[in-house]
């Protein structure tokens, strides 16, 4: 690894030099030193399939919570099947393995505790703190676009025990040249900012926040995170198109409920709660 890093580093340092493009390459001592807490073991990569499928060997996993942070995927994967465009050096895909005692059941609300989670983390790191807002179940938008997403994958075992694998990706410093592999609007924190930023503390903040929230979460469940989600809900009373299995609800955002679901007022007046889909904002 050290010495593939060297090779990557001077090519790093070439591309710099005859583009002026800076690169800070990603760096496990830097990330380790601005954790809050000090056990967390950390594979990083300089390439995977896909951090999330890191932690599907069982090689892999352990008792206590882990991470696996890569350079680039291969096959990075999206919601829904989608897959998910992982170039080299430019954004965070990172997986936290959580291994919990609980039943599976009692996890409702996790995915939008997560995204207030790298919200938050993002805004700490940028010191904007209005820059995001979450979009249900798990966007985070910056201006109307796709600043991060969230894939998330539960393992039951027969004795009590059940693993959460919550793969993050944050769009960092994406180059321009992505825009033909992406099919949905998307920002990076580069474009909204003006400025390259370096990965290493961003995924420390990422750690720290995912980290906290989870334990929050855990010992309180949902209903504390509720007023922070209505703070920074992207689709309250707009306009809002969901895509659930085959059908398409359309109807007015109008905040969640105690277990996560989305609420819609739908155009006769009433109210419908929905546990599951993918949605957008309707065009005016
Ligand atoms: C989405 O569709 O919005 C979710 C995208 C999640 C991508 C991340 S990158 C790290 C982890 N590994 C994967 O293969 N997917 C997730």
């Amino acid at each position: 690894m050290d010495s593939d890093y060297n090779e990557i580093n001077r090519a790093v340092n070439m591309k710099q030099l005859y583009q002026e493009e800076p690169c800070i390459l990603l760096d496990e001592k830097k990330i380790k030193s601005l954790l809050h807490c000090n056990n967390l073991s950390i594979a990083l990569l300089e390439k995977t399939e896909s951090t999330n499928d890191y932690f599907k060997d069982p090689a892999h996993k352990s008792k206590k919570p882990a991470v696996c942070i890569a350079e680039m995927q291969t096959q990075g994967r999206g919601r829904l099947g989608r897959p998910w465009h992982s170039p080299f050096g430019q954004n965070i895909y990172l997986s936290l393995h959580y291994p919990i005692q609980k039943d599976i059941s009692k996890l409702l609300g996790l995915s939008l505790v997560i995204a207030l989670a790298i919200s938050k983390a993002i805004d700490n790191s940028c010191a904007l703190p209005e820059l995001t807002l979450v979009k249900w179940p798990n966007d985070i938008i910056a201006q109307d676009k796709k600043l991060s997403g969230t894939l998330i994958e539960m393992e039951a075992e027969s004795h009590g025990v059940s693993h959460l694998i919550i793969g993050i990706a944050i769009n960092v410093n994406m180059e321009e040249a992505s825009k033909r592999h992406i099919t949905q609007p998307w920002v990076s924190l580069r474009q909204l900012t003006s400025s390259y930023h370096d990965r290493n503390p961003l995924c420390a903040e990422l750690l720290n926040q995912v980290l906290l929230y989870l334990e929050k979460f855990m010992a309180e469940g949902l209903a504390i995170f509720i007023k922070e989600w209505h703070s920074k809900d992207y689709l309250f009373h707009r306009q809002v198109s969901l895509k659930s299995n085959a059908a398409i609800i359309k109807g007015v955002g109008s905040g969640i409920n105690q277990h996560g679901q989305l609420i819609l007022t739908l155009p006769d007046g009433s109210e419908h709660a929905f546990s599951s889909g993918d949605t957008m904002l309707m065009k005016k």
